[in-house]
């Protein structure tokens, strides 16, 4: 990337570094990633060991806290969390107050950021016990707003949490379930987004992680950081790709244009078009993720017996980038959003409900960045410079005289 340097008087050697390409803002324990290899490992553990055996509470305190937690210790964990699904009811009016209309994503992020006027006692970022509460009220609360947001949409009233099931689980029920009417979430449901949240759950210094961290560095409180995240991942170059590539897919499925004129125009950089769900700041190889998804969108559309035209077209597309020069002389690969809103949309949720599932999912990396970062002896507040290229000083003119 380009890097240009100029000397200041008071710091010396300034570096400018568009998209922060070659500067690290902090060290971190947390993720590792490899993007030539395509690895990564939450706290040292592969992602694929994760999303096979682990479960998303589980990889949560993991990321959080540091080590995997023993059976105790996770049950106790998971009971606080659900214990905090309830929602109070001033803050289910609230959310009763947006236009149905609303992009979910905006929604999301005025509710999180509202936590912090609900729960004026879990503010303190400096007090441990404090931010362990406020960390278990983000997780709880997260998942009962993100049920929420689909049910306003679709005019259906929120229900209340039931703590005897398991996080994912309920969190299926409080979104689909019909009033009074039983409802048992598929087994192959519950662990095909077990496992997506767990994949989305950490990705180091990404845009919104890095914008939480920001926030975050002027000691503003773990809500107000954590929104301003959510906030940064609705962009459609970062969590937004999983609903822009839905809307991609369906544009092609529509014959607004086939395969080929599609591929051309990205090619030819037309209207600004890309292939959405390929490429990424960091893989320069297969985004581990997205493998892992591939699989499982073929074990979940299979098994709900949904045949998705849609998965043959991203197939069609993924198959004729990897084999195309322009991606591979600029290593482009499906990167995680690639094939997940095929999942999300098999599981019964609208486009538009994609990234606040991203949102729910990469929580526990918020927060654990947000922590880690409070807990730095080297933290000081963000604070980047810039290199000055305006005018140089002139003359006030008052408008009568322009
Ligand atoms: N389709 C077509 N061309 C692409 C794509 C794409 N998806 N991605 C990158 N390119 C091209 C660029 O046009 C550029 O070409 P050039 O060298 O001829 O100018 C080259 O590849 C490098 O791209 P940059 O935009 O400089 O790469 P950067 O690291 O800044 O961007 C990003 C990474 C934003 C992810 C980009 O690849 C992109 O826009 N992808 C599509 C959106 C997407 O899927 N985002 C999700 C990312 S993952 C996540 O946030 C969870």
């Amino acid at each position: 990337g380009l890097v240009v340097s100029s000397l200041l008087k008071d710091t010396g050697l300034v570096t400018v570094d568009p998209g922060f390409m070659n500067t690290a803002s902090c060290t971190s324990e947390i993720t590792y990633i490899d993007g030539d290899q395509g690895i990564l490992r939450y706290r040292g553990y592969p992602i694929d060991q994760l999303a096979d055996g682990s479960t998303f509470l589980e990889v949560a305190y993991l990321l959080i806290h540091g080590e995997l937690p023993d059976g105790p210790t996770l049950e106790a964990f998971t009971e606080r969390v659900n214990r905090h699904t309830f929602v109070h009811e001033d803050f289910r009016t609230f959310m009763g107050t947006f236009p149905r209309a609303a992009h979910p994503m905006a929604v999301m992020a005025s509710a999180v950021n509202a936590l912090a006027t609900f729960y004026p006692e879990s503010l303190d970022p400096q007090d441990p016990e404090t931010v362990e509460l406020a960390t278990v009220l983000l997780l709880a609360k997260t998942r009962t707003i993100t049920s929420y947001l689909h049910r306003r949409r679709v005019g259906e009233p929120l229900l209340y949490p039931d703590y005897s099931r398991g996080y994912v689980d309920d969190f299926l029920r409080m979104t689909f379930a019909r009033p009074y009417e039983q409802y048992d979430a598929d087994p192959v449901v519950v662990e095909a987004l077990d496992k997506l949240l767990i994949l989305h759950a950490d990705h180091e210094q990404n845009c919104s992680t890095s914008t939480v961290r920001i926030v975050g560095s002027a000691q503003a409180n773990l809500y107000a950081s954590v929104a301003a995240g959510v906030n940064a991942l609705s962009g459609p170059l970062h969590g937004g790709a999983n609903e822009s590539v839905l809307l991609m897919l369906d544009k092609i499925k529509n014959a607004e244009y086939d395969v080929d004129t599609f591929m051309s125009k990205v090619k030819n950089k037309e209207d600004g078009v890309r292939l959405m769900g390929f490429g990424h700041r960091v893989y320069k190889n297969y985004d581990p993720r997205a493998a892992i998804v591939k699989k499982s969108a073929d074990a979940v559309l299979s098994t709900l017996g949904k045949d998705d035209e849609l998965l043959d077209i991203a197939k069609r597309l993924e198959e004729i980038a990897l084999n195309d020069d322009y991606f591979i002389e600029r290593k482009l690969y499906p990167n995680v959003d690639f094939y997940t809103g095929l999942i999300y949309k098999a599981l019964g949720f609208e486009p538009a409900m994609f990234t606040p599932l991203f949102a729910l999912g990469r929580m526990p990396g918020w927060i654990a960045q947000w922590r880690e970062m409070m807990n730095d002896p080297q933290t000081k507040i963000g604070r980047p410079r810039q290199i000055y290229t305006g005018a140089t000083e002139r003359d006030y003119v008052p408008v009568s005289g322009r």
